[in-house]
């Protein structure tokens, strides 16, 4: 059992997210770059969810996940960000321990479910490139279904046993939060007799990353000796174009989650952290529909006949 050290005081019920630290030089600096990044992430990614569902071309479940990741990005910088931009614009730091709870689990909610839409995308190319002709049979809309709604019931029931733990546990500060929103993953702010229960959920967390990053490891390596067998260099660069920008996404995440994870055991300063956790939580949503879109074919053909559209609905 460890010490409360603030059992004798009030419990704390608001916290001070520090942010960036409070230099104002910076702060407008950082507001308007914050806006920036937050608006293209939601309108590049709402630009790829109202393309796959409003194109017929794109009703396939390699576009079903891309969308679905997509929905999952603009939900993730949507809990992220508008607060740190209000606090931002108004100078307002504090946040109450209810909305900081709130805002944790949603983020643990979207970044679980990123991760399993991630390996689900590594298995869909795994299949669609080393088991062609048995692609359509064994991944169909319902499938992707399947995997799309296991990703959620995962997520969300990892979501809830942290929520259970957290019941137990009292936050007993520091008051000042050094992070720009409550992602209590790298700290040590509770006190309790919870050391089983937070090994027990540190266990669970282990298994779902490494179980996710093994699938994706394999896939690839399955991918990669297939396309390596191909012996015309034309069909090598067709089954490689058919998979590159998922590749690139999936290896780009998946370094991330890996620096995410090892990153914290080396005890690294506060700033470098943060810096991590924006470019991992924000910046790559916002590369995710740029690499689809600049890279794919399909994609800029549905992005031209949507604007084609557009063009002639306003002559
Ligand atoms: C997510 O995946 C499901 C199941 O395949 C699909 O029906 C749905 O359209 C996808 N969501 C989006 C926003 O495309």
């Amino acid at each position: 059992i460890m010490e409360n050290p603030g059992g004798n005081q009030t419990p704390i019920v608001e916290l001070i997210l520090i942010g960036f630290g409070n230099g104002p030089e910076l702060q407008p600096f950082l507001f308007l770059l914050f806006l920036v990044i937050y608006l293209a992430a939601v309108a590049g990614n709402l630009l790829i969810v109202v393309l796959v569902v409003a194109d017929r071309h794109l009703h396939t479940p390699m576009y079903y996940f891309v969308a679905n990741l997509s929905t999952v990005e603009i939900s993730y910088v949507s809990t992220t960000l508008p607060r740190l931009i209000g606090s931002l614009a108004t100078g307002d730091r504090t946040i109450s321990l209810q909305n900081c709870y709130v805002q944790f689990h949603f983020c643990v909610i979207l970044s679980t479910t990123q991760g399993h839409l991630l390996t689900a995308m590594c298995i869909d190319r795994y299949l669609a490139i080393c088991h062609p002709l048995r692609y359509p049979a064994l991944m169909n809309g319902r499938v992707c279904c399947h995997m799309v709604a296991w990703a959620w019931i995962i997520a969300i029931s990892y979501t809830i046993m942290l929520e259970m733990l957290s019941l137990q546990l009292t936050f007993c500060g520091p008051k000042e939060f050094n992070h720009y929103f409550c992602d209590f993953a790298p700290t040590n702010s509770f006190c309790g007799e919870s050391k089983t229960l937070s090994i027990g959920t540190n266990y669970v967390s282990i298994i779902l990353i490494n179980m996710n990053f093994l699938l994706s490891l394999t896939s690839y390596t399955c991918i990669l000796i297939s396309i390596l067998r191909i012996r015309s260099s034309t069909g090598r660069q067709k089954a490689f174009s058919t998979c590159s920008s998922h590749l690139i996404v999936v290896t780009v995440n998946n370094m991330c989650v890996i620096t995410n994870y090892v990153v914290p055991v080396f005890r690294p300063s506060p700033l470098l952290y943060k810096i991590l956790s924006v470019f991992y939580g924000n910046v790559i949503p916002l590369i995710n529909p740029v690499l689809y879109s600049l890279r794919n074919k399909e994609v800029s053909q549905a992005l031209r006949t949507a604007i084609q559209k557009l063009a002639a609905f306003r002559h």
